[in-house]
């Protein structure tokens, strides 16, 4: 496995994934060779063809990610910033275009960045002491990572304006109720519930749960006619494969599919 030295890549049981933003002294916050590793990080995933799910957690027991990093940012100009945000714009994009589903785990602050990174996730489990926010306008900026686009989104456009305007973190129960976060464990328990659902993804038919995310990611930005087409068309590509047969199969024979 390559190694990388802001990030931690592992392949753990299953085909499953787990990506580690590994900055733990500045609560893991994003600077330019931090996305960089992490946009290599996420090319080795997607070019293992039997990975089956992503998990996206941060370092220690305080931070998931505290945003881009302050200190890196300070000095930019305009146009370095505006870089900067597109280096960011397209690694998180590839979250969202790999074709297997990724869980964040978000295990402490998710501020600014970090809540643009947990966004750029297919869903958040979070852990009790998580902090969502955009904190952004506090700092005299705008989100730059897609916050303004995401959150609204995410959670409706008026809660997301509450937030975006007054950078008021949620903490994780309050994410769950406005629809961030869909649990929230223990954080002892974080990465085993992760894991768990990993396991359970990973007993499904990899080719359809892969269809499913490309559903889902590229039929929200279709309107619902063309939208609905796509899904018929790969609804009818599934009856092309060994996993429909055999997921099919199973239930009529009363056992359970090995896909
Ligand atoms: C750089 C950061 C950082 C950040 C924390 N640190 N967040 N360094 N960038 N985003 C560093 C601190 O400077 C400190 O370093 C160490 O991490 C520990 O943080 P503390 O502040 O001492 O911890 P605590 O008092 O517990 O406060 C935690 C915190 C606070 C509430 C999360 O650190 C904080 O407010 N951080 C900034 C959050 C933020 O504004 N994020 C949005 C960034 S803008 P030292 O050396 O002192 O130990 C953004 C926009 C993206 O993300 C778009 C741009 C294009």
């Amino acid at each position: 496995m390559q190694t990388f030295d802001n990030v931690l890549l592992e392949q753990l049981e299953g085909n499953v994934y787990c990506l580690t933003v590994n900055r733990p002294k500045v609560l893991n916050a994003l600077n330019k060779e931090t996305l960089a590793d992490m946009a290599a990080a996420l090319e080795v995933v997607a070019a293992d063809s039997s990975a089956r799910v992503l998990l996206v957690t941060g370092a220690g027991e305080k931070s998931f990610v505290a945003g881009a990093d302050i200190s890196q940012m300070q000095a930019l100009t305009a146009l370095q910033a505006k870089k900067f945000g597109e280096q960011a714009l397209q690694t998180f994009r590839r979250f969202e275009t790999l074709d297997i589903p990724v869980i964040a785990l978000v295990n402490g602050f998710a501020l600014g960045g970090g809540c643009e990174l947990a966004m750029s996730c297919d869903f958040i489990f979070a852990s009790d002491n998580a902090k969502f926010g955009q904190p952004e306008v506090t700092l005299g900026v705008t989100p730059g990572f897609g916050g303004s686009q995401r959150l609204p989104r995410l959670v409706g456009r008026a809660m997301a304006m509450e937030m975006l305007v007054s950078g008021r973190m949620l903490d994780a129960n309050e994410a769950m109720q406005r629809g961030l976060v869909n649990h929230v464990y223990p954080q002892a328990e974080l990465m085993e519930q992760g894991l768990k659902m990993a396991a359970k993804i990973c007993r499904n038919g990899p080719v359809s749960v892969k269809f499913t995310k490309e559903l889902v990611q590229r039929g929200q930005d279709l309107d619902l006619e063309n939208a609905c087409a796509m899904e018929s068309d790969l609804f009818g590509l599934c009856f092309a494969t060994d996993e429909q047969s055999e997921g099919m199969t199973a239930f009529l024979e009363k056992r359970k599919a090995d896909f």
